[in-house]
């Protein structure tokens, strides 16, 4: 089948399962990519049948199951998380509020990783993690440390928007329970992606990955070990923005620069002097 047939079969599936009640059915970029490259299956079949999950009565999953030619590759194996990430209703005040599920984006093969804490207010309304101010701040860091966003990978420890009733602007804090819910998702993008580096922006990256609490101005440009991968933490960019001290700019530089170092990735003079 040919991608524009393909699209439609996705289509007339989600409309369906919208009219059927589900809520806010949604079809991922890389289901799409993935229909594209495999040839999409009709309507009705058992493969695009919509599948109930969870406990609530209007969640329901639109699964492509390509078998017997399912996709083993990255890309693929991430598509298949971010459908179940999509009709995720285990928190039910999370999935009532957010206007659509924030997965990650960039290499699936990525050899550097970034994690945050949980998509605002822009990322909620665009669907791709650090797109407002934060992370436009996060994009020039990457910029200057020689990647581009598409080369690295970003996610955050919730894939919805912590729900801030009557507030548009601004996310509470995650809650120990909400973390531990999602994180599995987490774990099985790092175990997918293989990142030689993650980096840990702030605190509640820090708790969500290796589950230790203690104030920021200890923990960051220091070494860990999430599963044997190396893990530098550093200040979350909302830090950044919210203390524009140039002495704290640099530190997240340094660390960065650490980074750089582990990747084996040669540091310019012009690097070496930067300032964020
Ligand atoms: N802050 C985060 O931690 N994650 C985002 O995606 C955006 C802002």
């Amino acid at each position: 089948m040919q991608f524009p047939q393909a699209l439609e079969t996705v289509l007339e599936t989600l409309e369906r399962m919208r009219e059927e009640g589900a809520h806010r059915p949604c079809a991922s970029r890389e289901m799409l990519a993935q229909l594209e490259k495999a040839g999409a299956v009709a309507p009705n079949s058992p493969q695009t049948r919509p599948s109930r999950t969870g406990t609530g009565n209007r969640s329901y999953q639109a699964t492509v199951d390509i078998a017997p030619t399912r996709d083993t590759n990255s890309s693929g194996k991430l598509a298949a998380i971010n459908e179940r990430v999509c009709a995720c209703v285990k928190c039910p005040n999370l999935a009532n509020s957010r206007t659509q599920t924030v997965f990650g984006v960039g290499n699936p093969d990525a050899d550097l990783m970034f994690v945050g804490e949980a998509p605002g207010a822009d990322e909620d309304a665009q669907g791709e993690p650090f797109v407002g101010r934060a992370g436009q701040l996060l994009t020039k860091i990457i910029k200057a440390m020689g990647f581009t966003r598409e080369e690295v990978y970003i996610a955050n420890v919730l894939k919805c928007r912590p729900d801030t009733p009557g507030i548009s602007y601004g996310n509470r804090p995650p809650t120990p329970t909400e973390m531990q819910t999602c994180r599995p998702y987490l774990m099985e993008q790092i175990d997918i992606i293989q990142p030689k580096v993650i980096v840990a922006l702030g605190a509640v990256a820090v708790e969500g990955l290796l589950g230790a609490r203690a104030p920021m101005h200890q923990l960051r440009g220091r070494w860990n070990s999430f599963n044997g991968t190396p893990l530098m933490v550093t200040y979350h960019p909302a830090y950044l923005l919210r203390n524009q001290s140039p002495s704290e700019k640099r530190k997240v530089w340094e660390d960065m620069m650490q980074v750089l170092e582990r990747l084996e990735k040669p540091i310019s003079e012009k690097q070496r002097s930067y300032f964020l």
